[in-house]
């Protein structure tokens, strides 16, 4: 018996030791950790159970059956995230450079499929060379397997990947399509292909990073979430962001015990918005005066700025918020923009967290770059997805919602379920200016006239009332009560039940 006891430690000893020692060094040498010191600073103290450790390739070419490692590159299993259950998989670059083979592939498959059984999220920490070049089509077709279930799972359970090393080609459409990517400054990368082909193909010269490193993903392309310093900062921060997503679609969002008052008076929100409409102030001051303990986990805050999103509570319960950020391009809506803000509503949406949804937006940006890029079809995204959304919605008009984009901003018509503005709401087809030189066409020629009828439109249309006077806007709240409402609000929906009509899925603009 102590026999095999002693064997089987013998054998867990040899698959932590991974790609052995003089890879381990190398990988701390890039400022990396390893596959399981990552799972440790991610999860709880003791909480990990791994899965599949002594699982080994099953290749027979170029000479593969005397390198097998236990393991085969990719620790896996479950544990917790301050006492809540995930499923977790961590490429070990010590092994074939956490190359994916068949049954590497099979092992991140098998815990996706306990993950969704259970109904928990999959966090994957990657770092791997790609396909194992040794197997070629029997890689791909595990790597497929996991796309299948990527997509599968989506809208079931949270997906996170953190990118933590290498993510290059077909690998890199695994985490495109979980919610959350977050990558590591300077030691992750991800591209379709890296400068060398580029090179070849286009003649351009770029660096890894300048192509796909973390600044770029986080900053140009969208593709990353955020972008963090080091393997610590990525792991810790994923533990932050765990604690605000629900396990799954159906168990509703989790709720942890606040100290901070549901009906606290902010003051300072009533004298927030400047006498000048054009004047720029801070929404990150109205969203974390709203939230439990001021906090906010924001989320591509340097990618269209223009417009903010990100998890807080209120009560103690995860709520989605939305709000344009009149800091940045006058909070106008982008195609940029517009694609961030909807990809995010519908994140809310499938997993059942409350919206709340900031408004001061002059309107979509102009220009050939906006149209020619699209900004129909991508603005459209944002109509769509808070026209779909079922879960409880709040808005609250801060300032100015023009055009299109006070219909799009979750307006009382778009199933809007309270809908308020401050005081300085103005809700009108656009600014006061802009609509003059448009009716009063014939009187440009005439400043005063133009002035005069200037201020008529405002004295008419820079208001809250001719909305609220219409039922569009349910109540003028005082902005220091803003929070006080919100929290109201969110009480009462919280058995709210709305259905879509049924559809095999609908065809939202892509
Ligand atoms: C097998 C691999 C491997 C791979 C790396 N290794 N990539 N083994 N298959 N894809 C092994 C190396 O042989 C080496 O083994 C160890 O991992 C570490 O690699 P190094 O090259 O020494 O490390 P480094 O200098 O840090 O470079 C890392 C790297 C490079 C940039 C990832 O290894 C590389 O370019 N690898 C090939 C990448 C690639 O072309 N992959 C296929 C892409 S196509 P030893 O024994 O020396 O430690 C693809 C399609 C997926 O992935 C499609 C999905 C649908």
């Amino acid at each position: 018996m102590s026999a095999n006891i002693a064997e089987m430690e013998k054998r867990r000893a040899a698959a932590r030791l991974g790609g052995g020692q003089k890879r381990i060094d190398a990988q701390h040498a890039k400022g990396k950790l390893t596959a399981r010191e990552r799972l440790k600073v991610l999860l709880d103290e003791g909480s990990f159970e791994e899965v599949d450790m002594y699982v080994e390739h099953n290749c027979t070419d170029f000479g593969m059956p005397e390198t097998t490692v236990p393991g085969d590159g990719v620790v896996t299993g479950s544990g917790t995230i301050n006492g809540r259950l995930v499923y977790v998989y961590a490429q070990d670059f010590t092994v074939f450079g956490g190359a994916v083979s068949e049954r590497h592939a099979m092992k991140i498959c098998k815990i996706m499929d306990a993950a969704m059984k259970v109904g928990a999220p999959v966090i994957g920490l990657n770092d791997s060379g790609g396909a194992r070049i040794q197997e070629g089509v029997a890689s791909l077709g595990g790597y497929t397997e996991i796309f299948q279930r990527n997509v599968l799972a989506s809208g079931v359970v949270p997906q996170l990947s953190l990118i933590m090393g290498p993510c290059a080609g077909g690998a890199v459409y695994s985490p495109a399509m979980t919610d959350f990517i977050f990558m590591v400054k300077d030691s992750s990368y991800m591209f379709v292909t890296g400068p060398d082909v580029v090179k070849t193909v286009t003649n351009e010269i770029v660096t890894q990073e300048e192509l796909g490193g973390a600044v770029t993903h986080s900053t140009k392309t969208s593709v990353a979430d955020l972008a963090l310093e080091n393997d610590i900062e990525a792991l810790l921060t994923a533990r932050d962001l765990i604690d605000y997503l629900p396990l799954n679609n159906r168990t509703g969002v989790p709720e942890r015990p606040t100290s901070d008052a549901w009906d606290r008076i902010e003051d300072s929100l009533d004298t927030l918005i400047p006498a000048n409409a054009n004047q720029p102030y801070d929404m990150h001051e109205v969203v974390r005066k709203v939230l439990d303990e001021g906090e906010f986990f924001e989320i591509q805050p340097k990618h269209a700025a223009n417009i903010i999103v990100g998890f807080g509570r209120v009560e103690g319960r995860t709520v989605g918020v939305v709000a344009n950020q009149p800091m940045v391009l006058a909070g106008v809506l982008d195609i940029n923009a517009s694609k961030k803000a909807a990809r995010f509503v519908r994140f809310c949406d499938a997993f059942e967290i409350p919206i709340l949804t900031f408004v001061d937006v002059p309107g979509f940006l102009p220009g050939t770059a906006q149209e020619y890029g699209g900004i129909i079809k991508h603005g459209a995204k944002l109509l769509f997805a808070y026209a779909e959304a079922t879960v409880p919605k709040i808005t609250v008009i801060t300032r100015k919602a023009y055009g299109g984009a006070y219909c799009v901003m979750s307006s009382k018509h778009l199933r809007g379920d309270l809908n308020y503005s401050w005081p300085t709401g103005e809700i009108a087809v656009m600014g006061a200016k802009g609509a003059v030189e448009i009716i009063f066409r014939q009187d440009i020629g005439d400043p005063d006239k133009i002035a005069e009828r200037t201020k008529e439109y405002e004295d008419a249309f820079a208001n809250p009332f001719v909305a609220a006077s219409k039922g569009f806007i349910d109540e003028v709240i005082h902005p220091r009560n803003t929070r006080r409402r919100i929290a109201l609000g969110l009480r009462k929906l919280r058995n709210k039940s709305l259905e879509n009509p049924w559809k095999k899925h609908d065809n939202i603009p892509l």
